[in-house]
């Protein structure tokens, strides 16, 4: 776990060990049976307060860490950009680090969706409370958790299995995807247009962490990346972010959605994954995503068990 004065951070996938994620997604696993059989869970987080800072819009990130809170017995506060006005230029209200040091006073944790990802560290620099990324321009670790619970529960295990990722490789969800694909030994196949391969750096560490003799493969080739894989996941073309460039991205990345042809060349029992939001017929088909092969519900609603499983990590409250 990534540690900044002396407390937990949450900003890549990789501040967790392999243990560390196991530990989560079991404590995730167990949330979700209790909530499920009793209707609540218990108030473990009861007088935690976490503040909610976003600079980009959200539907799951937002309603999952806020749900999950009150889930567990705490209080979530929600900060959008007209409510604290983070300073990126000179006249916007006020710097990260004030920010950070003022919210640390009164709060337990703060959970910040960024344009970039150089925000979350200095979020996590300053404060004196953990910080959870909850999507930059470079991760998106919390969506990656939920992947990885979702394809535990499908396919029992993740050691040994191969992820056919096809669309922009060089988003947050990728790069979060890849690194959490060989630390706990999957292999990782990416099918993207030649400019829009994954970060090098990225890569690299990726390479690094390996685990199992997993392997990353890059080609342009969208069969190539989905060819007997066992789990099949596209993401938008335009992340928040990319607007300006969706004339010249829709037409690049068409050869790259994931269809029922494509779908054929992965394995018989392969599941399809979207973090969404989703653009149908664009990414993905709506034969694909509304099929019997998509889990994309369950994905979403991982998000709620294993963000509280998290926050009760990050708050020590589960070792
Ligand atoms: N998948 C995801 O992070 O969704 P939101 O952007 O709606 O939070
Ligand atoms: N890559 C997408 C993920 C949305 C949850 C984006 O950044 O917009």
């Amino acid at each position: 776990m990534s540690k900044q004065n002396n407390k937990n951070d949450f900003i890549s996938i990789t501040d967790l060990s392999v243990k560390e994620t196991w530990q989560i997604l079991f404590f995730a696993k167990k949330l979700k049976e209790e909530l499920k059989k009793t209707g609540s869970n218990k108030t473990i987080l009861q007088n935690k307060t976490l503040a909610m800072i976003f600079e980009k819009p959200s539907l799951r990130t937002r309603i999952s860490f806020e749900a999950g809170m009150t889930q567990l017995g705490g209080h979530a506060i929600y900060l959008s950009p007209n409510d604290i006005g983070i300073r990126k230029t000179e006249w916007e209200r006020e710097s990260v680090s004030d920010t950070a040091k003022v919210v640390s006073t009164m709060t337990d944790m703060i959970m910040a969706r960024t344009y970039s990802h150089d925000t979350i560290k200095k979020l996590a620099l300053s404060s004196d409370i953990p910080v959870i990324n909850g999507l930059s321009d470079l991760e998106h670790p919390c969506q990656i958790l939920a992947d990885l619970m979702t394809i535990w529960e499908t396919k029992g295990k993740l050691k040994g299995l191969t992820i056919g990722y096809v669309g922009d490789g060089e988003n947050n969800v990728t790069h979060s995807l890849v690194l959490a694909s060989t630390m706990l030994g999957m292999n990782f196949k990416c099918g993207s247009p030649n400019k829009f391969w994954m970060k090098k750096e990225i890569v690299d560490k990726a390479i690094k962490i390996a685990k199992n003799n997993s392997y990353i493969k890059q080609t342009i080739d969208p069969e190539e990346a989905v060819k007997e894989t066992d789990v099949v996941i596209t993401d938008t073309w335009i992340s928040m972010g990319d607007e300006e460039e969706k004339i010249k991205r829709v037409q690049i990345f068409q050869p790259y959605q994931v269809n029922k042809k494509l779908m054929h060349y992965a394995k018989k029992d392969a599941i399809f994954m979207h973090c969404l939001p989703a653009y149908r017929n664009h990414e993905v088909t709506s034969e694909v995503i509304d099929g019997p092969q998509s889990v994309v519900l369950q994905e979403a609603e991982n998000r709620l068990h294993v963000q509280k499983a998290l926050m009760c990590y990050l708050l020590k409250v589960i070792k």
